[in-house]
């Protein structure tokens, strides 16, 4: 059997996030977040709370090297009192405990969006600050665990938490004012400064932060990249371009927005509450830069076409379809994106170590007497590791891959219909299954590569 082999020690695991697993959402002092309040869910979730042993144990048996989670700030700053909650913070002790024990990697986010309610109460994100409150959370959680979780990321899609938070309106808190969309990615962005400072401070080993950088193309782009685009479609992509990406990783990356975003902001309220000095704030040196990838942003120039409320300064800009298979969520499936976007970040940031931190795919499983054969999940896993290898071979320094998910959760604003997981959950018995999926990507980290 020929192998399309990985570099040595590369790192291969799963992501996900405390609101989509964890339930227990009253346990041991925990307070609503914005989610708890925004949800129609039941938010018991895969119970992970309870079953961390028995997830960490399947987790082990599938071969995993890594494990991506996030910690839940209402767990360890229930109020506004500023009184760290301990019995909060147990819960990532034992997890950070179990995890080391198994011999697997533990990778710690800070914020996955879900925001403490009272926070909210006191104006949320586009308040300033919760940027500082942010910056004593993350030294807590450090404090308490940082002896055994080396690698912090601050926080994670930003873009989408501030933009679907509180722009469309779409995610929690729901609120729809392009004016605090910007100022909430920028207090985010800030957040992110402060905290990777305090971890820093406290002796963390390595910070990073996790974007959702999505590829800007037209239509005709996706089966030919490299094809010259008319000035008006060349005007598009770069506005969604700095909007979507450029808006985090220039502050995070270069210390300044990009100068078509200050333009855009500028229409939508300003940027009055950018102070001097943030943007040396925001900008940290960063030892490493997690990538989401799932599906490309597909955008062409049409003058009469009216703003997405998702991306405010979007008019004129149409959002397309494209005639590829997509995944059951309706995203388009194009791994050779994968590849242009790591090549693309590793052209312009040569000395940034990159990382795969989510990839996968919602598809519907069908659970049979002899288990869940969930082929097309592989064949987009597969098809994603083939595009990453290239873009490895291209010169590009990937870290690792982690699959977005280990276990079927809650997705958000879509509940619990979704099913991203390796492993299937049955969430009237909380019964773990490994899919086909999971079977085949323990036996790709077992020969550290694909089969050709
Ligand atoms: C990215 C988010 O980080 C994660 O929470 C979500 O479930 C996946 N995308 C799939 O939508």
């Amino acid at each position: 059997m020929n192998i399309a082999s990985f570099p040595e020690n590369f790192v291969w695991g799963v992501s996900t996030s405390a609101f989509q697993i964890e339930g227990a959402t009253t346990a041991d002092g925990r307070s609503p977040s914005i989610w708890d309040t925004f949800t129609a869910d039941r938010a018991e979730a895969c119970d992970h709370y309870h079953r961390y042993p028995e997830d960490v144990r399947l987790m082990k048996e599938l071969g995993m090297a890594a494990y991506r989670f996030s910690v839940s700030w209402t767990r360890v700053f229930p109020d506004e009192s500023g009184k760290v909650n301990q019995a909060g913070l147990d819960f990532y002790d034992r997890l950070a405990d179990e995890l080391t024990g198994a011999g697997i990697t533990p990778y710690a986010t800070l914020y996955h969006w879900d925001l403490p309610q009272w926070l909210e109460d006191l104006g949320g994100w586009p308040a300033r600050d919760t940027a500082y409150r942010f910056a004593d959370y993350a030294a807590a959680v450090h404090e308490r665990i940082g002896d055994r979780v080396g690698t912090w990321f601050t926080l994670n899609e930003p873009w989408v938490a501030a933009f679907l938070g509180y722009g469309s309106g779409v995610h929690a808190p729901g609120r729809a004012s392009a004016a605090d969309a910007f100022r909430a990615a920028h207090h985010m962005l800030l957040a992110h400064g402060l905290s990777a400072r305090a971890l820093r401070d406290g002796g963390a080993a390595e910070v990073g932060a996790v974007l959702n950088i999505s590829p800007v193309m037209t239509p005709a782009q996706v089966s030919d990249f490299g094809r010259t685009l008319s000035d008006e479609d060349a005007e598009a992509v770069a506005r969604i371009d700095a909007l979507a990406n450029r808006q985090f990783l220039e502050p995070m990356l270069r210390g300044a927005y990009p100068a078509e975003l200050l333009a855009i902001a500028e229409r939508h309220g300003g940027l009055d509450h950018v102070r001097d000095g943030d943007l040396d704030v925001i900008a940290q040196p960063l030892d490493l830069l997690g990538v989401n990838y799932y599906t490309p942003l597909v955008v062409q120039a049409q003058p009469s076409e009216p703003a997405d409320p998702a991306f405010p300064g979007s008019e004129g800009i149409l959002f397309c379809t494209i005639p590829t298979a997509v995944t059951a969520m309706g995203w388009p499936i194009v791994p050779n994106c994968l590849a242009l976007l790591l090549d693309r970040l590793s052209g312009e940031y040569p000395d940034l170590e990159l990382m795969v931190t989510e990839n996968g795919a919602d598809f519907v499983d069908v659970v049979t007497g002899d288990g869940i054969h969930d082929v097309d999940r592989i064949s987009f896993v597969e098809e994603h590791l083939r595009a990453l290898r290239g873009a490895v071979e291209n010169g590009a320094k990937v870290r690792g891959y982690l699959v977005w998910t280990l276990l079927d959760n809650l997705e958000w604003a879509d509940g619990y219909q979704r099913k991203f997981g390796l492993v299937h959950v049955d969430f009237a018995t909380q019964k773990r299954r490994p899919k086909d999926s999971a079977l085949w990507y323990r036996d790709v980290i077992s020969r550290n590569g694909l089969t050709e």
